[in-house]
């Protein structure tokens, strides 16, 4: 029966040291919301516009959790508005290209194969074939080169440029993208400049948590999921220039969606309520904290990090050196109870299923309460698998 594959799920949870950068344990009370009676309840529309009656009190929640968000990201709703029914990351990144571009429109972001994300513009994606997505990548060194980027979107002449990473474990300089989105040139009809858009669905809860610089005021437009580092259940949030929101939220619903996922956005909730708690921060800085040391010690092991280590919550190794694919490593520490996940590293040679490295993250063991001392034995442990 499924509640008893539940439990099996559950059991294998708790014995595996989990260290895929995206996945996260949110708290009990998060996990209760998301097993609420809100989820019998139907609201097509947004707070206060519904298709259905009896949406009083899910109206109350609504405005809540978008005024949660405003706290969370210090930011004002005389500027911003809040999308929290996208039902997740991917969605909610399509709804923003049919909100505010038209098909066929240039899009600048990064590749899947150097960082970004499918819904990124990937050619198997479907943003990447109703829009005409040119991407980046990072410089030999595996970091961002801003430079690079300039003549691309000078050339290029994106009406929107994308920033934010699946797969980057260095700072992301929001202020750099705006000012490349400022300097595209006209295109001869007349606009000049880019609109930005900035998905930190890795970074959010180092972004609550004040380790990693904000995009905003930089960006028109941030998506973000809520279940990675802030830790919350698996859905996404927009968050977008006043005078762009009206046509974003028209592509969720009735665009994209149908009714939200109440039990969900309840779920949110009480994760930015956790989010705006000075534990929170605590817990960012230690993400961070353990992926330094995470970093150090395999590399003092020998082995090979991309960009030499990390700036947030994730670490990409190159296994090759050791004569291991990705997914030979992936499965080797799998064996023994380490869960990681293979990736693509920056000019990789190899396909995505079976790459050359594996991506490695600090948010999930460190909600668990692993400190600097578990990771220090958490790199010898994967030192020893793999070699
Ligand atoms: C940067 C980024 N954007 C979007 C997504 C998509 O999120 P979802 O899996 O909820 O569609 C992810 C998920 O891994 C992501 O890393």
């Amino acid at each position: 029966m499924i509640k008893d594959l539940i439990k099996k799920e559950l059991a294998r949870q708790k014995k595996v040291i989990n260290l895929i950068p995206s996945e996260n344990y949110p708290s009990k009370d998060v996990l209760r919301a998301l097993g609420s009676q809100l989820t019998s309840k139907y609201a097509e529309g947004k707070s206060h516009q519904r298709y259905y009656f009896g949406n009083k009190v899910v109206d109350e929640i609504e405005d809540e959790v978008s005024n949660l968000v405003y706290k969370v990201f210090k930011i004002s709703p005389k500027n911003w508005g809040v999308n929290v029914q996208p039902y997740s990351g991917s969605i909610a990144n399509l709804a923003v290209y049919l909100g505010v571009l038209d098909l066929g429109d240039r899009v600048l972001a990064m590749s899947l194969e150097q960082g970004g994300h499918l819904s990124h513009g990937h050619k198997v994606n479907w943003t990447g074939k109703f829009f005409e997505f040119q991407h980046y990548g990072v410089g030999r060194d595996g970091f961002i080169n801003y430079e690079e980027i300039l003549v691309i979107a000078q050339k290029f002449k994106p009406k929107l440029i994308v920033c934010g990473a699946t797969a980057y474990p260095r700072i992301i300089d929001f202020k750099r993208f705006r000012e490349i989105a400022d300097s595209v040139p006209s295109t001869g009809s007349g606009r000049a400049g880019a609109l930005m858009m900035a998905d930190i669905s890795h970074i959010a809860g180092l972004i609550a948590g004040g380790v990693h610089p904000s995009p905003f005021p930089y960006a028109d437009v941030v998506t973000t999921t809520t279940q990675k580092t802030l830790r919350g259940p698996r859905g996404a949030m927009i968050i977008s220039r006043k005078d762009l929101s009206d046509k974003i939220d028209k592509a969720i619903f009735p665009g994209l969606q149908g009714g939200p996922h109440l039990n969900v956005l309840g779920a949110m909730g009480v994760a930015l309520e956790e989010a705006l708690k000075p534990s929170f921060k605590n817990y960012a800085e230690q993400v961070v904290k353990n992926a330094k040391v995470l970093a150090e010690e395999l590399k003092s092991l020998g082995f090979k990090i991309v960009t030499g280590g990390t700036d947030n919550h994730l670490i990409l190794v190159d296994v090759a050196p050791l004569g291991l694919t990705g997914k030979q490593a992936g499965e080797k520490l799998e064996e023994a109870g380490v869960i990681v996940n293979k990736n693509m590293i920056p000019f990789d040679q190899r396909k995505p299923w079976d790459p050359s490295g594996i991506r490695l993250g600090t948010p999930a063991v460190t909600t668990r309460g692993a400190k600097e001392k578990e990771m220090i034995r958490i790199a010898k442990t994967i030192s020893q698998i793999l070699k």
